[in-house]
């Protein structure tokens, strides 16, 4: 394997030093049946090398990586790492497992693990629920100093600051409750009673001002007869 860790060096040193790379952190993909899952699972690694068989050899190429990351990548930026805690299969990668790996990776200098689940086996049976990832998260997070993002059917602003205040997790990542509402933070905000500085061309829009007029709220010019909405604003 020589060789190719001489070129997954060069590959890594090519991206953080490549024109407008400009990235303040990494998340390294292990998770959801991509290549770096498929050397940690059992299901899918079936080398007879020293990269296959047991837990150790299994997460040798997968820290391999996360070495040669961490090396190129600056030392006071974030790197962390996205992990499926379980295969959801017998017999394939579990929690145990992920607790092992995420200890090896918290004493190599990864900032943060991103908890997510399944993605490598068509025999999955994922149990489906809110919040359903977090007691992984939960889990890993007993076992590590790094950060821990909770992710995984966190849809609601107090279920989100509910899971922060238990230290089930240190973030929340959210997908589709963002894509939903692209405006989530601000109304998880709103909801929780944080204040918030939003873009000036915003503030009109917070439920704290919805009482006032819109388009004659002090400061806008009053639209007079020869004035189009359009123009006066
Ligand atoms: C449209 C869409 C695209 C996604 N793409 C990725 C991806 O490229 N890589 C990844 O790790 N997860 C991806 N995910 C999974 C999300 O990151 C997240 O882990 C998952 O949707 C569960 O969180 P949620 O319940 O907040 O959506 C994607 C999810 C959605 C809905």
């Amino acid at each position: 394997m020589k060789a190719k860790h001489d070129r997954l060096e060069t590959n890594v040193l090519l991206l953080a030093s490549s024109a407008g790379f400009t990235k303040e952190a990494i998340e390294l993909h292990c998770a959801h049946g991509y290549l770096l899952h498929q050397f940690l699972s059992p299901l899918s690694n079936r080398r007879e090398d020293a990269y296959g068989g047991t837990l150790h050899n299994r997460m040798r190429f997968p820290l391999e990586v996360f070495d040669a990351v961490r090396g190129a990548w600056p030392a006071d930026k974030p790197l962390g790492v996205r992990i499926s805690a379980t295969d959801w299969v017998d017999g394939g990668w579990d929690l145990a497992q992920s607790v092992a790996f995420a200890q090896a990776l918290d004493a190599r200098g990864c900032d943060f693990i991103d908890v997510s689940s399944g993605g490598l086996s068509t025999e999955q049976k994922i149990v489906v629920g809110p919040a359903y990832q977090t007691p992984f998260a939960a889990a890993i997070k007993a076992a590590v100093n790094m950060k821990v993002i909770a992710v995984g059917l966190i849809n609601d602003a107090h279920q989100a600051e509910a899971i922060l205040r238990a230290g089930k997790a240190d973030m929340i990542g959210l997908a589709r409750a963002m894509l939903y509402d692209p405006h989530w933070p601000w109304h998880a905000a709103h909801a929780l009673g944080v204040a918030l500085d939003y873009p000036r061309q915003y503030e009109r829009a917070h439920p704290s001002r919805a009482a006032t007029a819109g388009i004659n709220a002090p400061g806008n010019k009053t639209p007079t007869k020869n004035m189009s909405i359009k123009s006066s604003t």
